[in-house]
């Protein structure tokens, strides 16, 4: 089992949250909380989950709330060490992307939106899950010090190498702002045994990326997809697994990096 604690998964009524959910499952975890905006959306990723047990048994709450909203955070968080006792494992997923528009062009509205879900719910968050987290007892085994969680921020490609006529900048520097939070913190909690990572996914067939599977959009991505080495989309499962891996023991001495899952897109 390489997941037996407790876990958070936000976004998790679709694209990647989704599949993470599944992965979690299938690598062991049997106590989990899904938090989305979108409910019908967690409830199927809960039905799909239910499916692939069949007989048996997990603990599978949903919550449906704004991750930008502080008291929603706040009482998700501590619900899960109320009914679990603990959290060990948390992955937030939940982001937007936004219109395509260079700042010139670019609505402040749609500016502040993103930068509120993609960093500030992401702050918000990983802030409650450490509160939580260094609650924990230290475990692990002898020779390796006291380990009490771990955090996976979803940041992207586009936060540290922004491409021509792709996503907008308020996109670009909200997952920048990711990444630099998941440094900050691995920095900081790094003595009470938490690590803090995060995935920088390149293009992932998603319903945030294909606009629902809207053919136009889909068809604009072509140059993109020409330009990464293995000439195709990721697929969700491909950056679930990441984050299984470093919410896992084996990546016990994985502290703040950025784990890019690209298929060679940034180093075309
Ligand atoms: N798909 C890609 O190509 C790609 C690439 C790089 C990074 N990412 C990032 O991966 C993460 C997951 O995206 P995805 O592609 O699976 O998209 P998705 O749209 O399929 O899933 C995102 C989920 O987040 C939820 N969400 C949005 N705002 C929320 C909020 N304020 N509170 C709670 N839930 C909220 C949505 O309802 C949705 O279910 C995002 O952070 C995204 O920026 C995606």
């Amino acid at each position: 089992m390489e997941l037996p604690g407790v876990a958070l998964i936000t976004g998790a009524g679709s694209g990647i949250g989704a599949a993470t959910a599944l992965a979690f499952v299938q690598a062991g975890c049997r106590r989990l909380t899904l938090a989305d905006l979108n409910s019908s959306g967690l409830e199927k990723t809960r039905e799909d989950i239910k499916r692939h047990l069949q007989s048996e048994e997990a603990e599978i709450v949903l919550a449906t709330g704004d991750t930008t909203d502080s008291v929603f955070v706040d009482k998700l968080v501590t619900g899960i060490v109320e009914r679990f006792g603990e959290l060990n494992y948390a992955v937030n997923c939940a982001g937007r992307l936004g219109p395509w528009a260079r700042p010139t062009d670019a609505d402040l509205g749609d500016h502040d939106l993103t930068m509120n879900v993609n960093y500030r719910g992401t702050y918000l968050c990983n802030t409650a899950e450490i509160r939580a987290m260094m609650k924990n007892k230290a475990t692990g085994p002898e020779d390796i010090p006291g380990q009490r969680g771990a955090i996976v921020n979803i940041a992207s490609t586009l936060g540290f190498n922004p491409i021509p006529n792709a996503p907008s900048a308020a996109y670009c520097a909200s997952k920048g702002a990711v990444i630099a939070l998941t440094r900050a913190n691995a920095a900081d909690y790094s003595p009470e045994g938490i690590r803090v990572n995060c995935i920088a996914p390149g293009l992932v067939d998603t319903p945030l990326a294909t606009r629902n599977g809207d053919p136009d959009a889909i068809k604009g991505y072509e140059p993109i997809i020409n330009m990464v080495p293995m000439k195709r989309w990721g697929r969700p499962r491909e950056v679930a697994d990441a984050a299984v891996f470093l919410c896992s023991g084996r990546a016990s001495f994985v502290q703040g990096h950025v784990l890019v899952v690209d298929g060679g897109f940034t180093i075309s």
